[in-house]
């Protein structure tokens, strides 16, 4: 049966028992009618159809930063280059969600928080319509004349990159319903595991047009780093405080070959200043110093879990 305020909710108001018998024929039409009516899946609500603040809050803190840029454009505050500016930033916010919904899952499990699961489609989702969004916005800056937009994701290299992910993140979109998660059975997991090239793809779109400063896409690319680590961690030590601690120290080292190799390689900036910045904190964070704290940080998570649970026993 379907959720209260999705579809057929059990007796109306006024409805007698006869109605909803299924017995009785006709009352039992009207029944089936109403089962068949189209149910909306409210990003905010749960699989139960209620209310969930926890979506709701999720959503509405996903949506907030593409509602400031809407407002910046929208009152001229955008620079002389509105709609390119506005890419800009609508390209960051969509990578950054891109990376908030790869990291539901580890902190389903670090957190031991299993009903965070519930917004990760919907971040997906929210991803999706940033990177289309940001399509738009370019599309927009080149005074919408689609032959130049398309000759030029076609011959540069890195916007043919960013359009082969935006593909990707269409089709993982378009496969997210529950309807075809069963159709594709199996076959849905291992599509659905395109993210991770997705996010790779994503991540040289973004170095490559980031040029000369690639501070957020060196961060990011730590993340991911932290990322691709936990998941070859095997199952029994993703939530473990050793496991998480290791994941921690190879991803900021991982940052750090990252971020020296782009400079050595993509740049006349001398690598090895950028290098050496990583050790003086004092003059701000480097990604790879960002990346080993939360990491640690993460790692401090089970063993704080244990103490809580075991001082709630104690007083219980
Ligand atoms: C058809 C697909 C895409 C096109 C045509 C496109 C185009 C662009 C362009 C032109 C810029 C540079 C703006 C400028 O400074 O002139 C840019 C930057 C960027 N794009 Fe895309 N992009 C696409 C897809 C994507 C996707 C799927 C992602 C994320 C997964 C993404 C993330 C970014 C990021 C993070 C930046 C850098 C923003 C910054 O400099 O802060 N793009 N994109």
């Amino acid at each position: 049966m379907s959720a209260p305020g999705q579809g057929y909710r059990g007796r109306a108001p006024g409805e007698s028992a006869a109605m909803t018998s299924t017995a009785a024929f006709p009352p039992r039409a009207a029944t089936v009618r109403r089962a068949a009516k189209p149910r909306i899946a409210w990003p905010w609500l749960d699989r139960a159809g209620r209310f969930s603040p926890l979506k709701a809050s999720v959503l509405l803190m996903a949506l907030l930063p593409g509602a400031a840029v809407a407002w910046l454009l929208a009152t001229g505050q955008m620079g002389a280059e509105p709609f390119k500016q506005a890419a800009r930033e609508v390209g960051t916010i969509t990578y950054r969600m891109l990376l908030l919904t790869l990291l539901v899952t580890p902190l389903r499990a670090v957190a031991d928080w299993p009903a965070i699961v519930q917004v990760r489609r919907m971040l997906g989702l929210v991803t999706l319509g940033y990177a289309l969004a940001h399509l738009g916005l370019y599309v927009a800056h080149m005074n919408g004349d689609l032959a130049k937009v398309a000759s030029e994701i076609a011959l540069r290299a890195y916007l043919t990159l960013g359009f082969v992910a935006l593909l990707g993140l269409a089709v993982l979109g378009a496969t997210s319903t529950d309807a075809a998660m069963k159709r594709m059975g199996r076959g849905w997991k291992r599509l659905h595991r395109l993210v991770v090239p997705i996010a790779l793809l994503g991540l040289v779109h973004f170095f490559i047009q980031s040029k000369a400063d690639v501070t957020e896409p060196t961060l990011m690319a730590g993340f991911v780093i932290w990322l691709l680590c936990w998941r070859t961690l095997p199952r029994e030590l993703q939530a473990s405080g050793l496991g998480l601690l290791a994941v921690a120290v190879v991803a900021a080292l991982g940052t750090v070959i990252v971020e020296y190799a782009w400079y050595a390689l993509a740049t006349r900036i001398p690598a090895e200043r950028v290098l050496a910045a990583n050790l003086d904190v004092l003059n701000g964070l480097r990604p790879a110093v960002i990346v080993l704290i939360t990491g640690l940080l993460a790692a401090a998570v089970p063993g704080l879990r244990r103490r809580l649970a075991w001082r709630r026993g104690a007083t219980a």
